[in-house]
């Protein structure tokens, strides 16, 4: 087999704290297993976006062949990308987006759809009427942009429900939490939290947990197997919905695009709701994909050992030839 040109590539990660951006990096590191000669080097920048830029100029200056980015916020990470592009470095956007087309691919979740979908699953929930308060995500960022214009817009023929209070919850479970703690006493006849994220929507579960009054339904999104799952199976939420972190896809993406090989542009990646439904055979097919990862990982090791005796036996045989 011929062996794969070495690269190297820069992936620039808004905030690394929670375990959806654990998974999404552990796909890429999966995935960039079938490329050893890829040289990888990660940064993360604590949610903070001039962190980010200045992390992505370091990318640059270590001469990285690709940029992959998962932008904190969108317009304080553009001029930077932009930068990246223009001087012919590609550019993969993962997850959140930036504001403007000059990037190479994208690949995440359709947010829109992701918002949509939520909001049809509160209308059928609500049977058409009643009070729902969302909370938000950083609301520079794009998913939470389109999650809540997703979720707007399938609630817009809807008079009798009514979207009585937005609270920024900064993607974070603390703030979401400390907030929505904070105006709750305010709207006791709430029916329905749209969180725009799972470690959110625990939040405001943790505000009703310890109180005596009726919790409402909680919407979240994301639905890992080891957080959003596990919080309904557990029916402390109600439903979520699926957000995959597309880590091993832009992988994949990458290798196209250094390797000249034809790729997309755009890469929605699908989703679907979780809900009491269907969360047992949600959790069986991830189990079931873990387990199948790790036989993977078990073969590649074994076909590394292999490579490493039939190595030394060659070796060995050219010192008995030689001597
Ligand atoms: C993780 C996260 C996810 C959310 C995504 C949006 O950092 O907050 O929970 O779906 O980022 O970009």
């Amino acid at each position: 087999q011929k062996k794969e040109a070495a690269y190297t590539i820069g992936f620039s990660q808004c905030v690394e704290s929670d375990a959806w951006r654990k998974t999404m990096l552990e796909g890429m590191k999966r995935e960039l297993t079938f490329h050893p000669n890829i040289n990888f080097i990660y940064r993360q920048a604590d949610g903070n976006s001039q962190k980010q830029v200045s992390q992505v100029k370091e990318l640059l200056q270590k001469k990285i062949d690709l940029l992959i980015i998962s932008p904190n916020e969108a317009d304080p990470l553009t001029p930077v990308v932009e930068e990246a592009f223009s001087k012919g470095i590609p550019v993969i956007v993962v997850d959140r987006k930036i504001s403007t087309p000059l990037y190479t691919a994208y690949v995440g979740g359709d947010n829109y759809a992701i918002g949509k979908m939520a909001g049809e699953y509160a209308l059928h929930w609500l049977n058409g009427k009643g009070k729902i308060i969302e909370i938000t995500g950083l609301p520079k960022s794009s998913p939470a942009m389109e999650r809540h214009k997703g979720f707007t817009d399938a609630l817009k023929n809807y008079p009798a429900i009514q979207i009585i209070h937005q609270v920024n919850g900064e993607w974070l479970n603390q703030t979401a939490k400390k907030e929505f703690a904070a105006i709750a006493p305010q709207y006791p006849d709430v029916n329905l939290v749209f969180a725009h994220n799972d470690m959110m929507a625990h939040g405001v579960y943790e505000v009703y947990k310890n109180s005596s009054h009726p919790q409402p339904a909680i919407i979240g999104v994301d639905g890992l197997p080891n957080a959003g799952m596990q919080f309904i199976a557990g029916k402390e939420i109600t439903a979520t919905m699926l957000y995959p972190t597309g880590g091993e896809e832009a992988i994949r993406i990458a290798l196209k695009v250094l390797n000249k090989q034809d790729y997309v542009k755009e890469n929605l990646l699908q989703t679907t709701v979780i809900d009491s439904t269907n969360v047992r055979i949600m959790e069986l097919q991830a189990a079931k994909a873990i387990s199948q990862q790790q036989q993977i990982e078990r073969q590649l090791g074994m076909l590394k050992e292999q490579q490493r005796i039939y190595n030394n036996q060659r070796t060995f045989v050219y010192i008995l030839v030689t001597s």
